[in-house]
């Protein structure tokens, strides 16, 4: 009976230990988020100020495209009137950067390490795709 009183007691012991740790450690995973998380809304409340916080996803503001692995990089890109863009192509499959409207890119089908340029003369929002591949799909805005 003695025996078994004082494993009872170890066994208790034991069972709060862990608990209190599991607490300890669950707080600190909190804090940690917390902090994660204020860090990136910051990070997104300056994103919306560069952008006029029209849009959540903000465009990148360069004139080179890069195409590789089926898909535009960056995908959305903002410009100024009479920018010229270049989209280059790093995959080995044939890509190609054409407007969805008629007025906007409309260039050849690239081979690997092959670039295309186009100057933007217009404002407005230019969506793009590749032709073989339609779900490729990027876009430049163009600003004045
Ligand atoms: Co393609």
């Amino acid at each position: 009976m003695k025996r078994n009183s004082l494993i009872a007691v170890i066994v208790a012991a034991v069972v709060v230990l862990i608990g209190g740790l599991a607490i300890y450690a669950l707080n600190q995973n909190k804090s940690d988020s917390m902090e994660s998380m204020s860090a990136s809304d910051m990070k997104n409340m300056n994103a919306d100020q560069s952008s006029g916080g029209s849009k959540a996803e903000t465009a990148a503001a360069t004139n080179s495209v890069t195409i590789e692995d089926f898909s535009f990089s960056p995908k959305d890109i903002t410009v100024k009137v009479g920018t010229t863009v270049t989209w280059t192509n790093h995959d080995s499959v044939e890509h190609n950067v054409v407007g969805d409207s008629d007025d906007g890119p409309n260039g050849p089908l690239l081979a690997k390490d092959e670039s295309y340029s186009y100057t933007f003369k217009k404002a407005g929002s230019f969506d793009y795709h590749c032709s073989p591949h339609p779900y490729m799909k990027g876009t430049v805005t163009v600003t004045e």
